[in-house]
């Protein structure tokens, strides 16, 4: 069912340092801030040869990575994203699975513009998923 990674992201509690240090130290191509009013945060993505790590930062009051960053205040890594070539046959088979999805269940349009859905970390190792399809 799982394809590539197609991200993993981190959450950052200051977007423009942190897009600071991949590029000057790391040396790294890193995109423009784009805002996601629906997600609630602000991202950039560096682009790697094999994949991309996206940079997370809150966006507006009811942000869901708030509270991460207040227990992770320096940052850390948030979630990782795998491809699926049919996000609502992936979904419907970890729903059958008892996974449980974040949200309403239904696929928003994520950063790529492509069909997202997240889920539950205690499901997966402690780890959020994210599942786009590509
Ligand atoms: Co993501």
């Amino acid at each position: 069912m799982l394809g590539r990674v197609n991200h993993v992201a981190i959450a950052v509690p200051d977007l423009a340092a942190a897009t600071e240090s991949y590029r000057s130290m790391l040396g790294a191509n890193v995109t423009e801030p784009q805002a996601l009013p629906e997600h609630g945060v602000t991202v950039v993505f560096v682009t790697l040869p094999n994949t991309k790590v996206e940079l997370l930062e809150p966006l507006g009051e009811a942000s869901p990575i708030a509270a991460f960053l207040a227990k992770n205040p320096a940052g850390g890594m948030h979630h990782i994203c795998y491809e699926v070539t049919d996000i609502v046959a992936a979904r419907d088979r970890l729903k059958d699975a008892g996974a449980r999805v974040l949200g309403d269940g239904m696929p928003k349009i994520g950063a790529h513009g492509k069909p997202v859905l997240f889920l539950h970390p205690k499901d997966f190792q402690g780890t959020l998923i994210e599942l786009e399809e590509v």
